[in-house]
């Protein structure tokens, strides 16, 4: 049974509603170009230990802070390397994490008790709206992880949201529809606390975007990448996911849309590109799931781009839950 309230039609009047849930501890679902996310006001403790709660995610886990500006990130980073501020100027609004030291406004409920914070400017016009309402009363910035169960693929639409979270919501928590996510995988991580940026979880900012609007070079760009300080290596559907493998009659089966369907596979997503495949790649698991589909084929995307990322969440869907 569902217990959130689902507001379809976001006015402004519902935005500034959200906003004051916000400021007095509920939990607010919203959009994000990447996923969506389940937001809290991040000062304030019981809300942000309600985050762990509904997501039965561990309680030492770091939560990324979401800011309405780039300005803002003064008041919970300490210190800002020049290739920080540029990546900011560069890619905020948008896909991008920054990990920088943090200020005493970050405290230990946020960061995992690490002395640094996630900091991201979505790139969403409702987020947006919402993070300058929750500013305007006060508000320092929003804690949101993905809006999924801990080790479950993050939802891309509101509907996914309503799935995932639904039974654990409160009465008074709301989730905003802001339609599907336009990139569909989550932002770009970028460890900002060394004399060169890491990225710890690929996304659509690629380490070429990163050197080219930094001038400097990113120090893990041959090396796998991995997320520091996280247990959450699983994005995994029920159904079994396996990369590059013969599909048989029954089996669920992702793949550019150049590929063709072998014989009585299943289609769940067919993308035109690779961009088109971050977008589609959670829903069409999400699919097989809702079709009792047991095992899914996937055909993994080429190239150093978003594809990228799209092999990064598709191996940990291939270790299972
Ligand atoms: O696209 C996104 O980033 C989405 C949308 C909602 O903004 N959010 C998201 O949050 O993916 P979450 O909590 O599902 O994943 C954030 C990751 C976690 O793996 C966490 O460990 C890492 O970011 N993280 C957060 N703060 C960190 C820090 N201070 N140091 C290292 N890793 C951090
Ligand atoms: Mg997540």
């Amino acid at each position: 049974m569902s217990q959130g309230q689902f507001i379809s039609h976001c006015t402004a009047d519902a935005l500034t509603r959200a906003a004051q849930d916000l400021q007095s501890g509920s939990l607010v679902a919203f959009p994000t170009e990447t996923v969506y996310g389940l937001g809290a006001d991040a000062t304030n403790a019981a809300a942000v230990a309600r985050i762990y709660e509904v997501k039965g995610r561990p309680a030492d886990h770091p939560l990324i802070v979401h800011l309405a500006d780039m300005q803002d990130i003064a008041e919970w980073a300490s210190e800002i390397p020049d290739y920080a501020i540029d990546l900011a100027r560069s890619f905020w609004p948008g896909p991008m994490t920054l990990i920088l030291p943090r200020t005493e406004l970050a405290q230990d409920f946020i960061t995992g008790g690490q002395a640094t914070v996630g900091l991201r400017v979505p790139d969403h016009t409702l987020a947006l709206a919402l993070l300058t309402a929750f500013k305007e009363i006060g508000g320092k910035g929003v804690a949101a992880p993905s809006a999924n169960r801990f080790g479950h693929v993050s939802p891309t639409t509101a509907a996914a949201v309503r799935e995932e979270l639904g039974e654990y919501l409160a009465e008074s928590d709301l989730v905003l529809d802001g339609g599907p996510s336009t990139v569909g995988v989550e932002s770009t991580i970028i460890d900002c606390t060394a004399a060169a940026p890491r990225i710890l979880r690929p996304g659509a900012i690629t380490v070429e975007m990163i050197e080219t609007v930094t001038g400097v070079r990113v120090v893990n760009r041959e090396d796998e990448i991995r997320v520091s300080g996280s247990l959450e290596h699983h994005y995994a559907p029920s159904a079994r996911v396996i990369l590059d493998g013969t599909a048989e009659v029954g089996d669920g089966f992702i793949a550019l849309q150049s590929v063709a369907t072998p014989e009585g596979a299943i289609r769940l997503a067919s993308p035109l590109n690779n961009e088109d495949f971050a977008r589609q790649i959670y829903q069409s698991l999400r699919d097989a799931d809702a079709q009792s589909i047991e095992r899914v084929i996937v055909v993994q995307p080429e190239g150093e781009d978003i594809a990228i990322a799209i092999r990064d969440r598709l191996g940990r869907a291939a270790r299972g839950r």
